[in-house]
């Protein structure tokens, strides 16, 4: 399942973001510094220097919203989030067909993060560029994604997927992933699924003990099928 959440980030912390990102010093290298033998071939971007201040800082930016999005925690229930990485996209730039790494290492403490969930957030107004759509593969074809800027992408990293080539102007986006506490993407959407039927049965004030019933449903499938 491939969700969008709307406003991660409001207009001002976006615009934050990017005059830092946009500034002459910004540590921007090619992106195949963190790309696998099978991604770096077809990669044609840049990104910010993964070990830079900057990306730490703009990092935790994103990760401090996250943590804040009821949205994200009920769709990924998040394990570990690695260290959000910032990229653009200037004209001619693309980056083909891939799957992204099963397994990252992350530069903040080693720890290994299997990547279940790959999330994108537009840091460019999609009318400040031509191109660059993500397109994301699934069983039910081809999703074409270009959100506002303040916007994320959660989908199954197991997708194959790519961005098509910027024809005008740049696009800015920051990605990552997440290992989620739930391995398998059909038990997560089940999940997902009941936790929103539970909060709507809490607004439109239903049966009280039914509701308690599908919580503790609820939190026992979450501890049958979570690893940690
Ligand atoms: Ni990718």
């Amino acid at each position: 399942m491939i969700l969008s959440i709307p406003n991660l980030l409001d207009r001002d912390t976006v615009a934050a973001l990017r005059q830092q990102l946009d500034a002459a010093d910004a540590p921007w290298v090619d992106g195949r510094a963190t790309a696998g033998y099978s991604g770096a071939p077809v990669k044609h971007n840049q990104q910010i220097n993964e070990l830079s201040p900057l990306a730490a800082e703009l990092g935790d930016r994103v990760l401090a919203a996250l943590e804040r999005n009821p949205l994200f925690i009920s769709f990924a229930l998040p394990n570990q989030v690695y260290p959000p990485l910032f990229n653009r996209y200037g004209p001619g730039m693309t980056f083909g067909s891939h799957v992204d790494g099963a397994v990252r290492i992350s530069p903040a403490n080693g720890r290994k993060i299997r990547t279940d969930l790959s999330l994108t957030l537009f840091l460019s107004d999609p009318s400040d560029y031509d191109g660059g759509e993500l397109q994301i593969e699934d069983t039910y074809g081809v999703h074409e994604i270009k959100l506002p800027a303040g916007d994320a992408i959660v989908y199954p990293a197991s997708s194959l997927h790519r961005v098509t080539p910027v024809t005008r102007g740049v696009r800015v986006a920051s990605f990552f992933w997440a290992q989620s506490l739930i391995r398998d993407d059909a038990c997560r959407v089940i999940l997902f699924d009941m936790d929103n039927a539970i909060q709507r049965l809490h607004v439109t004030d239903a049966d009280e003990s039914a509701r308690r019933t599908l919580i503790g449903c609820y939190h026992n499938l979450l501890r049958q099928w979570s690893d940690t």
